[in-house]
């Protein structure tokens, strides 16, 4: 085989989507920037966040109807509770509005919800609406819908390696099998492909702690509005850019000619 053959399979395995460079197939968003655009026009911060309800109902909408397979939604980090209890009041409660709102609607439209973080900690009616929710839509096969909630990521490195540390102790694995594939097996979602493309609104350049293990070749898009202003239009911009890009994940591109 020749090295540009050689280089060119490489090239076409390492294509994450079905369709290769083009849809991506996993989609994460660090929805930031709700607060800075209700100060922009004078109204109190929960305002923000209630329009960013809004944008994330038009998100999930515009992502289904992009054949995208997987929407990772960051909506609370496990860095938020440092935030005023007011606001963290008022975040609890549109969650739980959310749910109780659109669930049905999701499920109508053949979304499949999951939860990523630490449930433990969660008031019991929060904990018991995000299972009603995974529950519900379970057997779907549409747009599966990732909520980061109450989600860190250093956390859930430290939730897997725990579970490692606790098969090794019981016997059942010796540490040397200790690879990044397995360590990934015990992540929150292990199913699911790594993102193809992260978003942040707001302009803050940052992950914030949010996929840091799934991130590794992830493509960054920064997107300079806030999150209560995203729509379908912006979401196609930032796969726009996801398709200007070349994924290399340490190989070369495909050459032609020699
Ligand atoms: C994102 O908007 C929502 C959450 C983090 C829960 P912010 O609340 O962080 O808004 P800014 O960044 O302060 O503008
Ligand atoms: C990240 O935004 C968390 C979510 C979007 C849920 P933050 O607003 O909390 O992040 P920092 O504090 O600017 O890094
Ligand atoms: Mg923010």
């Amino acid at each position: 085989m020749s090295d540009a053959a050689i280089s060119t399979k490489t090239s076409q395995q390492l294509q994450s989507g079905g369709d290769g460079f083009d849809t991506p197939r996993h989609v994460a968003i660090i929805m930031d920037g709700n607060g800075r655009w209700a100060a922009a026009r004078g109204l109190p911060r929960v305002e923000g966040h209630r329009r960013g309800v809004e944008a994330l109902r038009k998100t999930v909408r515009a992502a289904s109807e992009l054949g995208i397979s997987v929407l990772t939604i960051f909506s609370f980090s496990s860095e938020n509770w440092s935030r005023p209890q007011s606001e963290i009041r008022d975040l609890l409660a549109l969650l739980r509005r959310f749910i109780r709102n659109d669930l049905a609607d999701l499920h109508k439209s053949n979304v499949h919800v999951r939860v990523i973080g630490e449930r433990e900690d969660l008031p019991t009616d929060i904990r018991a609406l995000l299972e009603e929710a995974e529950d519900l839509t379970k057997h779907n096969d549409g747009l599966m819908l990732v909520v980061a909630f109450n989600y860190g990521a250093r956390q859930e490195i430290a939730r897997a390696a725990r579970r490692l540390a606790l098969e090794v102790l019981e016997g059942r694995l010796s540490a040397d099998d200790i690879t990044p594939d397995l360590l990934a097996r015990h992540l929150d979602q292990p199913d699911l492909p790594d993102p193809d493309v992260i978003i942040r609104t707001s302009g803050e350049q940052r992950l914030s702690n949010f996929l840091l293990w799934q991130a590794a070749y992830s493509e960054l898009v920064f997107v300079p509005i806030y999150w209560p202003d995203f729509d379908r239009a912006a979401l196609e911009g930032a796969i726009a850019e996801y398709r200007r890009r070349e994924r290399r994940f340490g190989g070369l591109i495909a050459q032609t000619g020699s």
